[in-house]
């Protein structure tokens, strides 16, 4: 049965949550296992907008059933508000996700600390502020709540003074969150995931459910912000790789394909190295054309030129075995298209990044291609196989718009053209 992840190739925001989405219907699960409510994949159906910041992104209609891995933070509120948008157009469409009890929760004090921590650091990542790093920083420093904690209230309220005490001494009166603020939240979101009839499950529960039957594993952020390989410190504090799903029991040498989506260009939010980023008119038009503000925060995105040397890295580090491509529409109309071949590094000229320090003192070398005027043109198709041939994968998928259905095989796109 086939077993297939999803992760983003560049800095995250690829797209991830509408590639997902179309390739749903295929699986019997999809299992989310990294991250937590910093990540925002945005799905339409019907028409409508939904973004998920904690949930897989299943399609509302299809059989398939979602997983919240161990390897996820879990933000409850943002659980139980996306469950209830879910709830009212689709009634029951909760009891389809599944949550592993051995997941860690973000707890109101990590929002607060993920707050002073960025206001206090010289050089602000530019978190999502959703308390992220504050929640794995606990979960590693072995200071964290997990889901199953829930259900044993004794041992939750004598956790809960342990890390206050921690927590308190460490922060003083800079953090407003008491322990008791923290049960009363964790109770009330309880309740309401219990009104909402979710299912808790364990990793070890689900491992033979999983391995007979087709999943789908989807990554959130993107290779270059993974925690280990990104750009670090600008990075998140999770793994963005498929070797992540091993949060969920599982291997990379268990996984039939690894496909890699990325953007026609680069876009970045928060701060880090960004080699190819533009400035001036031409990115605020590829801004505005891209509609790139963040799906979490709003911000506006940071953006660039195709990043081949970037996109070489994120190949190797995540066994990327396929490609799928999207926003390319965006582009459409352009007269030229800059795309970065190279990065010279201290004088070196280097196709792939040896180590993430690259991307700190790369400077860009740019070979440039002809524009296209919509993706039936020649030109983009060209623009697909130069970039094929640069990074030795094959681009299987090409993504032309928001919805779900603005996608096609590159086979179906020849033939569109063929016709034409
Ligand atoms: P954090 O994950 O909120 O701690 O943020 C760390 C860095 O990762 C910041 O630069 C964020 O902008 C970036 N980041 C986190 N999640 C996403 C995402 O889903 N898409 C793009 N960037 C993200």
């Amino acid at each position: 049965m086939k077993k297939m992840s999803i992760v983003g190739a560049q800095w995250g925001d690829e797209g991830k949550g509408k590639v997902v989405n179309y390739f749903s219907d295929r699986f019997e699960w999809i299992v989310r296992f990294s991250g937590g409510a910093n990540a925002g994949h945005t799905i339409y159906y019907k028409g409508k907008k939904y973004v998920n910041h904690m949930l897989p992104s299943i399609m509302p209609n299809s059989k398939s059933k979602g997983f919240l891995g161990a390897g996820m933070v879990l933000d409850l509120e943002k659980l139980v508000e996306e469950l209830n948008v879910l709830e009212s157009d689709f009634p029951g469409m909760s009891s389809k996700f599944y949550i592993d009890l051995e997941a860690f929760l973000v707890l109101p004090w990590h929002k607060e600390e993920d707050e002073i921590i960025e206001s206090m650091r010289k050089k602000p990542i530019g978190t999502t502020k959703r308390g992220i790093g504050p929640a794995y920083t606990d979960k590693v420093s072995r200071e964290g709540i997990k889901l199953y904690y829930l259900f044993d209230e004794k041992m939750l309220k004598e956790r809960l003074k342990d890390i206050y005490y921690l927590k308190s001494s460490q922060y003083g009166n800079k953090l407003t969150t008491s322990k008791e603020d923290v049960f009363e939240y964790l109770m009330k979101t309880k309740n309401e995931l219990e009104k909402l009839k979710i299912n808790y499950a364990s990793a070890v529960e689900m491992g033979n459910v999983f391995r007979s039957t087709s999943v789908l594993f989807e990554g959130a952020q993107g290779v270059l912000l993974d925690l280990d390989f990104g750009t670090y410190p600008f990075v998140t504090s999770s793994s963005c790789m498929a070797h992540g799903v091993s949060s969920v029991g599982f291997s990379t040498f268990e996984l039939d394909e690894v496909y890699g989506v990325l953007k026609a260009y680069t876009t970045r939010v928060g701060s880090g190295p960004f080699p190819t980023e533009i400035f001036g008119e031409e990115a605020d038009k590829i801004r505005e054309l891209g509609k790139e503000y963040g799906a979490t925060t709003g911000r506006p995105r940071r953006v660039g030129w195709l990043d081949l040397p970037a996109l070489r890295y994120a190949k190797i580090r995540s066994g990327l075995t396929g490609l799928v491509i999207t926003k390319a529409d965006v582009l459409n109309g352009l007269d030229k298209i800059k795309v970065c071949t190279h990065y010279e590094v201290n004088g070196k000229i280097k196709d792939t990044p040896s180590s993430s320090y690259d991307f700190f003192v790369a400077k860009p070398i740019y070979d440039e291609l002809k524009g296209w005027k919509d993706t039936n043109d020649i030109n983009f198709l060209k623009y697909l196989s130069y970039i094929e041939e640069q990074i030795g994968v094959d681009i299987d998928y090409i993504s032309y718009g928001p919805k779900t259905e603005e996608m096609c095989s590159k086979n179906n796109l020849i033939l569109n053209m063929e016709n034409k």
